[in-house]
């Protein structure tokens, strides 16, 4: 066992901190697509990412999911790895296309994969929370429209109908979706990410029937697997003003609407916020009668992922747009550190949604340049960053905020998206050409600090 000699601990975090006790529920996070390889294997088929990948100029270096970190193989090690940190849970996705034929009969074999994962998972005692979207849409839903056709709500709805009677019992929280801003933004918005669309008026239209799939799953969960609990991941950005005039600050409350409260307000408010189409003229997507009632239905559970804070100018056009600060921490994916931003958004949260349910962080990490040098990854920075964000947590919690959870992203460095395998986001190292796992500096102080938890 690798040993950490010169981890310096959690220093931010307060001693008396209740992130401290056992009873707050720690993790490390993944997602299928992004480590698991065997992309042609056992009746795998190809999904929105897989197609990407391969067009020019769309992954950086070219980088594809084929081989990832190989985790379809090495699954047993891998689940020795996180139990030996000693973490609470484990967050992981299925992937879409492994598990169901186009025709929408199961794949066993894909299937049986996440069983054996699943059991092995519960034998060493960890939690297991299970998205059953992060980002793989199976190519032939996209060759019939993707999430702009309304009909791939319903085959959500018939996967997650198949996936929770097949894996109940296994789960102890399922989240339909991760992080649907960036399905619907990114991959549909801005064409940074797959199927690689580019139109605001596309952007609002795949929300809608994202989650819209989300709130016809939530029923079919809850019979199939009653005793699990169900809810959904969304991103939430942070922007500051780039100077205090009113209007740099209408630019980043503008910044704040249209990455929150666009799906927040939909969540549990059951509408969208007008401010998204004074930003997006004439980008209001097509809503039925009750669509909002189904996205509005309750859930068990809010995941937040964060990660950075920007700064926004106000932008007649567009109402803001970013700036780069410049003096500030960032990490290898220049993305600006600021825990604060992410107290400041939970307690916002808790004030500006009654009835919130209770709160998991579900992704938080730091990306670095590690390299192994002597057998050994110092990574203070990571340390450092997540240190400061469990604090942020710390401090949301003593104002009110009811966060149960926090799960570190990533358990391994695996494939960035459009960034492939050259950012590592991972508290284990991998070596793409070996496929060996050595843990870096921050998982050794994180498995230390576990250890030394109190009741
Ligand atoms: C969000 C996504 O859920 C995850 O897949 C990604 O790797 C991390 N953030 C880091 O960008």
């Amino acid at each position: 066992m690798q040993r950490s000699d010169a981890t310096s601990g959690l220093t931010h975090l307060p001693p008396d901190s209740p992130v401290r006790r056992q009873d707050f529920l720690l993790g490390v996070a993944t997602a299928a697509f992004q480590i698991e390889g065997a992309s042609n294997t056992d009746g795998r088929l190809p999904s929105i990412w897989d197609t990407f990948c391969r067009a020019p100029g769309k992954v950086l270096n070219g980088d594809n999911g084929d081989v990832a970190c190989r985790h379809y193989e090495k699954w047993a090690e891998d689940v020795e790895l996180i139990a030996g940190l000693g973490v609470d849970a484990y967050r992981l996705s299925v992937a879409w296309p492994r598990v169901m034929h186009a025709d929408g009969r199961k794949n066993d074999k894909g299937l049986d994969f996440y069983k054996r994962l699943l059991d092995r998972l519960r034998e060493k005692g960890l939690d297991t929370y299970v998205t059953l979207y992060h980002w793989d849409l199976p190519q032939h839903l996209e060759d019939r429209g993707g999430w702009l056709n309304r009909e791939t709500s319903y085959r959500f709805a018939d996967y997650a109908d198949l996936l929770s009677r097949e894996l109940a019992g296994r789960v102890t929280a399922w989240s339909t979706l991760n992080e649907p801003w960036c399905s619907a933004f990114l991959g549909y918005g801005n064409g940074h990410h797959a199927p690689g669309l580019s139109s605001t008026r596309y952007a609002t239209q795949a929300l809608h029937h994202l989650l819209l799939g989300h709130g016809l799953a939530l029923p079919a969960l809850q019979v199939n697997d009653p005793a699990a609990r169900r809810g959904i991941v969304a991103n939430v950005g942070a922007a500051s003003p780039a100077s205090p005039t009113p209007e740099d600050r209408e630019a980043a409350r503008l910044f704040e609407v249209q990455h929150n409260a666009w799906i927040l307000d939909a969540l549990f408010k059951r509408q969208y916020p007008d401010d998204l189409f004074r930003l997006w003229p004439g980008s209001e997507p097509l809503v039925l009668d009750g669509d909002m009632d189904v996205i509005g239905r309750p859930m068990d559970y809010l995941g937040i992922n964060y990660y950075f804070r920007v700064h926004v100018k106000s932008d007649g056009a567009h109402g803001y747009t970013e700036v780069r600060a410049e003096g500030v921490e960032r990490t290898q994916m220049d993305w600006e550190v600021h825990p604060d931003s992410l107290r400041r958004l939970l307690i916002g949260f808790k004030r500006d949604y009654p009835g919130l349910p209770p709160i998991y962080i579900t992704e938080n990490g730091c990306a670095c340049d590690d390299r192994i040098e002597d057998g050994r990854v110092r990574d203070p920075q990571r340390l450092s960053y997540i240190d400061r964000h469990l604090s942020a947590v710390d401090g949301a919690m003593r104002e009110g905020v009811d966060v149960r959870g926090y799960f570190i992203w990533s358990l391994m460095d695996n494939f960035e998206w459009a960034f492939g395998y050259e950012r590592r986001f991972g508290i284990v190292h991998v070596d793409y050409d070996t496929q060996q796992r050595t843990l870096k500096d921050s998982a050794l102080a994180i498995r230390d600090f576990l250890a030394a938890r109190t009741p």
